[in-house]
Order: C-alpha cells, then sequence, then structure tokens
C-alpha cells in the first residue's frame, strides 16, 4: 500500500453565486472573517502529513498563487513594526506547499482531478472539496484526518458522509451499505443525486475523500456522460468489489459555495474567534430581541 502524501483541492468553479464579486476575485479567495476559504481546507491538511497540495483553480487565478506565495516585502515590514503575531500568520500562509493547475473547460469533479494526473500519477490522494469546510472542535480530529487513519488501515479508499432527510437526499451523491463496524461503512453502491425513491440510504457524500491510486487509472477510462466523466461512476466500481468504504464525519459542515452557508460559516467563526467572540454573541443577542 502506497502512502497518502498528496492532496487535490478542486476549486475551479466560476462562483456565479457570488457575482459580482467573484468577476474579479476568485471563488476559493472569498473569506471566512479574516482567511480565505481555501487556506482553512489547506490547514486541514496540517494534520495528515501530506507533502504535496495540488489546487486545480480556473484561468486567471493568479491571485490564489500570490495569496500562498511568500512576501518578503510585507514580512519585512511586520517585523520590524514589531507586529510579530501578523508575521506568524504571513510566514504561516506561506508555507503551504502548493502546484496549481488550471482546468480550462468545466467538465465536472472528475475532470477536474484528471487535471492533476500528472502530479499525481498512481499515488493514493485526498480530495477535499473547495467549497466545504468543515470545523471539527478545537481538539477534535479534523475529517481528512480520520479518512487517512482508515485508508492506512485498510489500504481502501474511503469517503466522508453525513446523514441527510426529504428532499435533501437528491442534492448529493447517496450511498448504499453493507455493513459497518466501529462506524466504518463498507459501501457496496452509489448513486449520484437520485430522486427521493431511488435513495439507497440517508447517508450522503460530502466533500472529502481519500481515494487509492487506482481510481486515477479508473477516471481515464470511464465513458463520459455528455462531457462530464462521473467520479461516482469509478467508485461505484470500487464498492461494487467491496473496496469502498465510507464514514459519517463528525463536526460541523459549511457548504461555502452558498449564500447562506456562507454567511452561517462567517456568524459561527466569528462566535469562535478570541478576537470578536463576545462582541459577535452580544451583537447577535441584541439583534435577535428585534427579529
Ligand atoms: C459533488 C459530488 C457528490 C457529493 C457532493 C458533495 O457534487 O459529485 O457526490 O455529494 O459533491 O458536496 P457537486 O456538489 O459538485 O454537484
Amino acid at each position: 500500500m502506497k502512502q497518502l502524501k498528496k492532496a487535490i483541492i478542486p476549486a475551479a468553479g466560476l462562483g456565479t453565486r457570488f457575482l459580482p464579486i467573484t468577476k474579479a476575485v476568485p471563488k476559493p479567495m472569498l473569506s471566512v472573517l479574516d482567511k480565505p476559504t481555501i487556506q482553512f481546507i489547506a490547514e486541514e491538511l496540517e494534520s495528515v502529513g501530506i507533502e504535496d497540495i495540488i489546487i486545480v483553480v480556473s484561468p486567471d487565478s493568479d491571485v490564489i498563487k500570490r495569496h500562498f506565495t511568500p512576501n518578503e516585502q510585507l514580512s519585512k515590514r511586520l517585523l520590524s513594526d514589531g507586529k510579530t503575531a501578523l508575521y506568524e500568520i504571513e510566514k504561516k500562509t506561506g508555507s503551504f506547499n502548493v502546484s496549481f493547475v488550471v482546468q480550462e473547460t468545466a467538465n465536472g469533479l472528475a475532470g477536474a482531478i484528471l487535471c492533476a494526473e500528472p502530479l499525481v500519477k498512481d499515488e493514493p490522494f485526498a480530495l477535499l472539496l473547495g467549497d466545504e469546510l468543515i470545523y471539527a472542535g478545537e481538539n477534535d480530529k479534523p475529517c481528512i484526518k480520520r479518512l487517512a487513519e482508515i485508508y492506512e488501515k485498510t489500504g481502501k479508499s474511503v469517503i466522508a458522509t453525513m446523514e441527510v432527510f426529504g428532499d435533501d437526499v437528491s442534492k448529493y451523491g447517496n450511498i448504499g451499505i453493507k455493513d459497518e463496524e466501529d462506524g466504518v461503512m463498507t459501501v457496496d453502491k452509489i448513486v449520484e443525486k437520485p430522486s427521493v425513491n431511488e435513495a439507497l440510504s440517508n447517508n450522503a457524500i460530502i466533500g472529502r475523500y481519500v481515494l487509492s491510486g487506482e481510481v486515477m487509472g479508473m477516471l481515464k477510462k470511464l465513458q463520459p456522460h455528455g462531457n462530464e466523466i462521473y467520479l461516482t461512476d469509478a467508485l461505484d466500481e470500487l464498492a461494487e468489489r467491496g473496496d469502498l468504504l465510507a464514514s459519517c464525519f463528525e463536526g460541523v459542515r459549511y457548504d461555502v459555495g452558498d449564500k447562506f452557508g456562507y454567511i452561517r460559516a462567517n456568524v459561527e467563526y466569528a462566535l469562535r474567534s478570541k478576537e470578536i467572540g463576545e462582541d459577535t454573541k452580544e451583537y447577535i443577542k441584541e439583534l435577535a430581541k428585534t427579529l
């Protein structure tokens, strides 16, 4: 079994739901408080010992590269001004080992993953969707860490899930479960965004995966649906062979690709903030009286 050393973050969406800001600012640079969403995702990987982070971006995303490049002038200035805390923030931001690949045409999630193929080859990889933030709690295990541990123990691909109900099953990939042991489910089937009647269970796939090295090769061989290749088709092949596991995530998930999810993330991260948490709480309490 090959060790997990690489991660892919597909972040090439145009962010049309956030126009006009996304006209000039790439969606992954939208911030929750003071940090771009893409950096939250890179930080989730710190717990896993990933050596290479590959971000799949749309053309004209230079500002994301700039964000992750050390800025010597800024560092020097912060140090000479005695702003050591801010200096540490800049140092950390420039410290991620990130590469960028451009997805020229929007051809789905598998299309984005395949853009990273020259850098990943047949190695296992973590996959973290750029639109989802997962808050695990100060002292709890990040979602991707839990998946990496299951992969390291079993050598099998593993996906994170959450429970959903009613019409919400149709918004996500959906899994059927063969058995479950110690919170790890063996998946026997996957359907992508089923109707309520077609759903196999209440377990929806969320945007965190650890996939074995063979997945990249499988994606290359799949038949496209229109101009899109579905990751789900490859995962379903693994599931048929009993080679796909799933684990229900722990923590809070934010869909920051959606306006309400984005506001929720900002409010809840503000409430957790040492700097403005108390003020935010007082403000919300006062505001709630007027609603
Ligand atoms: C993708 C996957 C889907 C998964 C979802 C999680 O869909 O195809 O299986 O449930 O991410 O957010 P998308 O949201 O890109 O349409």
